[in-house]
């Protein structure tokens, strides 16, 4: 019987304290209540005196919950944690739990059974392999083998156009996709104006990328998978990520006692080797940052909105990349906001594309419900199942990575492609740009 601890305020125990008497008394379960605190600080003393396999913490009690919540997985990694919330309680703070460590909210009152339901289902997570699922009549080939560590990241030279609605809706996308479980990490690299985490509705106190750089400067390499879980922000939808700094000025810390280039490729390499898919949000100046995850990704989304100063930068742009030997050839165009009305059509849009040797991926439509999602900090792919933006989002992740769909005859999933190294690995972009000069 697995001895479970529910920290808990004592007026919502009747039923559950009902339930553990009737239980100690003959009954035959799965489960035993061995503690019920109803003060946090009992907690670390009553696990350690009787081994309590399953924590249970309202997230109401007097004192710091989600700090004990990160001591606990921290202490004790092999403890199921959960919370206890009340009905009523915001989705934000629901998010934000899971968020912090906790593998599930359940709601109040507590029952044996409620309990038993969530560590069974935290149970089946943690069993179900990772490298296949089978999906209505098929099953997929396993994940490892073929899409491990396939890397993509959201690029333009122009602020504005949806880099960040392309990149959180992608990775929900893949991390709530109906036929294979994927692993996804979403990096905010837009290092000054990162906004991946307000998006998200993720509260300010999380950890950010600048967490990192003691990290990579340790180990001189890539963290440990242990320490990336660390580093990283679970969210309650399915995705991780690696928010951007919060003030604008912090990115320069980066550059401070090393390269910024390296610490980003070791920290994009941590991630390459524990997710099955890094989404990429980068920012639209080409600092060596940029630089470093076009290099490594596998494909690199240039979104544009259909307007020429828009496509007249990417343009720019990609011309100045291959003047510094940069490998263009994986890169895409995405046209979002298509259809607001007073746009170039696509014929003219394509038309410029085909000049710069930038084939188009994918038309993404104008979508009023975009605004709304970003305003109430859950990515539109999650909160609507249809509606333009989403259907035409969910092609493209599909064109990308195939996982959407009930095409029987389809080809397995592709093998992800190895990208080749970067010519000039260690060169700075600049340098390499003026090096003739
Ligand atoms: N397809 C769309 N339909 C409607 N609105 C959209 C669409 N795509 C993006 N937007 C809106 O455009 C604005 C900018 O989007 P977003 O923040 O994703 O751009 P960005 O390129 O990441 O900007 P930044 O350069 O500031 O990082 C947002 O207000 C968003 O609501
Ligand atoms: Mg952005």
């Amino acid at each position: 019987m697995k001895p479970v601890i529910v920290a808990e305020h004592a007026p919502f125990l009747g039923t559950l304290a009902q339930e553990a008497f009737a239980q100690a008394s003959g009954g035959q379960a799965a489960l035993k209540i061995v503690a019920m605190p109803s003060s946090l600080d009992e907690v670390p003393s009553l696990m350690q005196a009787t081994k309590a396999e399953v924590v249970i913490l309202a997230l109401d009690l007097e004192g710091d919950p989600i700090a004990m919540a990160k001591f606990i997985t921290h202490t004790y990694p092999r403890t199921l944690l959960f919370a206890v919330a009340a009905p009523d309680t915001h989705p934000d703070q629901l998010r934000y739990a899971r968020a912090q460590g906790f593998r599930d909210v359940l709601i109040r009152p507590l029952s044996l059974a409620a309990i038993q339901q969530a560590i069974e289902k935290a149970e089946m997570e943690d069993r179900q392999p990772k490298a296949a699922a089978s999906y209505g009549a098929y099953t997929l080939p396993p994940t490892p083998s073929t899409i491990k560590s396939r890397m993509i990241a959201v690029y333009s030279p122009k602020g504005g156009v949806g880099k960040t609605a392309v990149a959180t809706n992608l990775a929900l996308a893949y991390a709530n996709n109906p036929t294979v479980k994927l692993s996804v990490c979403l990096v905010d690299l837009d290092l000054s104006w990162g906004d991946v985490a307000t998006v998200l509705g993720l509260p300010a106190s999380i950890p950010t990328i600048l967490d990192w750089i003691p990290q990579v400067d340790r180990f001189q390499g890539p963290v440990p998978p242990e320490k990336v879980q660390d580093l990283v922000v679970h969210t309650g939808f399915n995705v991780d990520v690696v928010a951007a700094p919060f003030s604008p000025g912090d990115h320069l810390r980066f550059q401070e006692n090393g390269q910024e280039d390296q610490r980003v490729r070791w920290i994009l390499e941590s991630l390459k080797r524990d997710y099955d898919v890094v989404i990429i949000d980068l920012e639209q100046q080409l600092r060596d940052s940029t630089i470093v995850a076009i290099e490594m990704a596998h494909r690199t989304l240039v979104v544009s909105t259909p307007d020429i100063q828009s496509l007249k930068a990417i343009y720019r742009t990609v011309s100045k990349l291959r003047e510094a030997h940069v490998d263009v050839s994986r890169m895409r165009l995405v046209l979002n906001r298509m259809g607001r009305g007073s746009d170039l059509p696509f014929a003219d849009a394509a038309a410029m594309a085909d000049q710069m040797a930038l084939p188009v991926m994918a038309q993404l439509p104008e979508d009023p419900q975009m605004q709304l999602s970003i305003n109430l900090g859950e990515p539109i792919v999650h909160r609507m199942q249809k509606g333009p933006f989403v259907t035409a989002l969910r092609q493209l992740a599909h064109a990308e990575i195939p996982v959407f769909g009930r095409d029987r005859k389809r080809a397995p999933l592709p093998v992800t492609p190895p990208v080749p190294a970067a010519k000039e690995e260690t060169k700075p972009f600049l340098r390499r740009l003026f090096r003739n000069r």
